[in-house]
């Protein structure tokens, strides 16, 4: 059945995926948009929350490394109040790293310059703040790439679908219990309230929470990933201010430069995390899926399992050695949604009429914010080029046991490792 332009669509989530998609329809003419969630743009618990995230076009993957290239071009302009342009160096411990070296051809084939490392103590030629013991370590430096700062990017994007006329509710209306259908078809969703709202069309962004609506099985599952501040005075600040994003391949631990104004030093892990659970009802039926607590947030709270803050703390004394024993400003899980090879989901459900998915970021979607929804977009209008429809196709479940995720040889350090009840408690 064809969208038109005036059918009432429904966003349910108001992070990356959902927002980006909500203004770019918009653009595309849609008038009647309305996009839930529970807390105001940006959640605090989602996953486009908080000081940064990288911003990188370095990708084994050629399409997600055009893609963010694309991306570039968006925040150096549209974005550029969130945007620093501090480079980007890609470390590991193992020579040619393969993530690494289909990263370089992938840059070199589009024409980008980069600062080969086959010796990583040369980062400090360029960057002589650097203060890691990087001996023994290869890698490149990228000097377009940086951090972009995540909150401020998407309060400025929620501004923007606002003044575009999208309709945006969060708090207890905004809370979506579950989808609303007539037969196989979803014609909208009932609010924790008892409230309903209607649509023609249904849009699923909902990250790690994806499964209290949709029983996403191998499709999709939720990791927590530790993620830890450090204040640093003005004077450190200062001496630390020109250094690029680097990240530890061989451990999976990154690092920013300090936040110019509050001088905030943030590091975190691109891992393969901490699984979580919860028992909920779904479509109907009790069931216990992988996802993050929906009630309540206790992302200020700074609880993250030892093991985690011990594998940040090593990675700050590695990168940071000065600041080894610096207490934690603040730390959290930041939550991935995570598919088998971290390609995202979007796609109209194949056997459920009326609902789109944009989710699966796979802790890498933040970047391609300027353009994210853009290809959204495509995909919802059936416009898509034909790999892309593939690439980001959704599976339906066989079964409820979480996605085996082998990754896109991006991650670095321990297993996935399931978080016990206690722990789970705390979160
Ligand atoms: C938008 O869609 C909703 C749900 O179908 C409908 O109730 C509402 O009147 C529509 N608004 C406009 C401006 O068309
Ligand atoms: C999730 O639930 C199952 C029981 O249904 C349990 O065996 C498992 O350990 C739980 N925890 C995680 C983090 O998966
Ligand atoms: C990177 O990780 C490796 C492997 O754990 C470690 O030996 C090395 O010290 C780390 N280097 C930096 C600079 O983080
Ligand atoms: C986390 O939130 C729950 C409420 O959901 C609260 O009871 C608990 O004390 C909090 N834990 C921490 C460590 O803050």
């Amino acid at each position: 059945m064809a969208i038109s332009k005036t059918d009432s669509i429904l966003i349910v989530g108001a992070g990356a995926f959902g927002l980006s998609t909500a203004f770019e329809l918009t653009k595309r003419g849609y008038t009647n948009i309305t996009v839930v969630d529970r807390f105001v743009p940006p959640a605090a618990d989602g996953s486009s929350a908080d000081i940064s995230r990288i911003i990188r076009a370095d990708y084994a993957d050629p399409v997600y490394s055009r893609m963010a290239q694309e991306a570039y071009a968006g925040w150096t302009t549209e974005y550029k109040d969130q945007y620093f342009d501090s480079g980007f160096a890609m470390l590991s411990q193992t020579p040619n790293n393969p993530y690494i070296e289909e990263s370089k051809r992938n840059i070199l084939a589009a024409g980008g310059k980069l600062d080969e490392l086959p010796d990583a103590t040369d980062l400090r030629k360029l960057y002589p703040s650097v203060q890691a013991n990087l001996a023994g370590m290869s890698g490149y430096h990228n000097p377009r790439g940086g951090w972009a700062n995540a909150a401020g990017s998407i309060q400025q994007l929620a501004s923007k679908c606002s003044v575009a006329g999208v309709s945006i509710i969060s708090g207890p209306r905004g809370m979506v219990l579950s989808l609303r259908r007539a037969g196989s078809r979803v014609i909208g969703v009932n609010l924790v309230g008892g409230q309903v709202l209607l649509a023609t069309q249904v849009i699923l962004s909902t990250g790690a929470w994806t499964n209290r609506l949709l029983n996403m099985g191998q499709a999709a599952s939720s990791s927590g990933q530790p993620v830890g501040f450090i204040q640093l005075t003005e004077e450190e600040a200062l001496e630390m201010r020109k250094i690029p994003v680097m990240i530890n391949m061989s451990t999976g631990v990154f690092s920013f430069p300090p936040t110019p104004d509050t001088h905030v030093l943030k590091l975190a892990r691109h891992g393969y995390g901490y699984a979580t659970n919860a028992t909920f009802n779904v479509d109907g039926v009790q069931k216990t899926l992988s996802s993050p607590k929906f009630e309540s947030s206790n992302a200020t709270s700074g609880y993250i399992p030892d093991d985690a803050d011990e594998g940040l703390r090593e990675g700050l004394r590695q990168l940071f050695p000065k600041l080894g024993d610096r207490p934690w400003l603040n730390r959290r899980l930041c939550w991935y949604t995570d598919t088998p090879k971290g390609d995202f989901i979007i796609d109209h459900h194949p056997n459920m009429p009326g609902l789109f998915i944009a989710t699966g970021g796979s802790g890498h979607a933040f970047k391609f914010l300027p353009v994210l929804g853009k290809y959204i977009a495509d995909c919802f209008e059936n416009i898509a080029p034909e790999s892309l429809r593939q690439k980001w196709r959704m599976i339906p479940p066989q079964g409820d046991s979480m996605a085996p995720m082998s990754g896109d040889g991006s991650r670095g350090g321990p297993p996935l490792r399931k978080l016990s009840p206690l722990e789970q408690a705390k979160l």
